[in-house]
């Protein structure tokens, strides 16, 4: 255990994962509560909360879950209110939910762009708008918001929504940067490329239907450095953003994609 977080509370949204295994909400939350923080483990299926909360219980760390639909004002409410009944602060909030509807724009219902916008965007709203008054309170805090490389680029699978919802987030992370610089609160985003997540092998089963070896295969080498990311180097990405080291990064993105941004693989 390491205690960069010793004393802190953390809300972490999507704190489960869709599927066995860890993904990049899981990986957030172990890591902050191994450098101690207390842990506020928020998803909307109790049980997947519940399985981090017991990884976290097994290596000492302190952690409870709780179940919301951070797509809905009044769960967000009541999630904050947990977490400062449960813990008296929130230093850290993690946004980590998201979700992904395949489709190319007509393709794409209006229910799907509505939910689609409504639980990766609104809901960072949200959160947010309820958390803010505690952090001022506090006169510190610093928000960490998970979007995409989908936000800046198109993917070979296409989603609008998607794309759509996450590039809102960079401009919402950079809105309240700027309007809470001055209290203390900073906010960033981290924009993951093509990490290997239960998120992602439960879309590629459902969108593939074959061989998803085969598929994480062709993915693996589409990326410069040769294979995709893993859930644990979002986490410290988020590790760090959240931390006092970066006390002078706010209003930013933090790509961590392995180049796939940058160009493409050469040999
Ligand atoms: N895996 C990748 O390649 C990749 C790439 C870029 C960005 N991302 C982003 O990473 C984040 C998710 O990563 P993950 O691996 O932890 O995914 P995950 O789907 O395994 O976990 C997300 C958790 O969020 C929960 N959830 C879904 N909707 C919710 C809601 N409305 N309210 C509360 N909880 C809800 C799910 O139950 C799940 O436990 C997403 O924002 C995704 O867009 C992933």
């Amino acid at each position: 255990m390491g205690d960069r977080f010793r004393g802190k509370v953390a809300i972490v949204t999507g704190a489960g994962s869709v599927g066995p295994g860890v993904g990049n909400g899981k990986a957030a939350a172990i890591l902050f509560a191994r450098e101690g923080a207390s842990v506020l483990l928020v998803d909307h299926s109790l049980e997947a909360a519940q399985e981090t909360r017991r990884l976290i219980d097994e290596e000492g760390g302190s952690s409870l879950p709780f179940r919301a639909d951070v797509s809905k004002s009044d769960e967000c409410a009541a999630m904050v209110d947990e977490c400062i009944r449960a813990y008296g602060r929130v230093d850290v909030l993690h946004n980590n939910v998201g979700i992904e509807i395949p489709g190319g724009i007509e393709d794409t219902s209006e229910d799907d762009w509505d939910r689609t916008l409504d639980v990766n965007l609104k809901s960072v709203f949200l959160t947010c708008k309820h958390t803010l008054p505690h952090m001022v309170r506090q006169g510190a805090g610093a928000i960490v918001n998970i979007s995409s490389i989908n936000g800046i680029r198109t993917l070979p699978a296409l989603s609008g929504a998607y794309g759509a919802s996450k590039a809102g987030m960079i401009a919402l992370t950079r809105e309240i940067a700027v309007e809470y610089a001055s209290k203390g609160i900073r906010a960033n985003a981290i924009l993951p490329g093509m990490m290997r997540t239960p998120f992602v092998e439960a879309s590629l089963t459902r969108a593939w239907g074959g061989d998803v070896e085969e598929m994480m295969r062709l993915r693996d080498a589409m990326v410069p450095i040769g294979k995709q990311g893993e859930p644990w180097d979002v986490a410290r990405a988020a590790l760090f953003l959240a931390s006092d080291e970066a006390k002078y990064v706010t209003g930013t993105t933090l790509v961590v994609d392995g180049a796939l941004t940058s160009g493409v693989r050469t040999s």
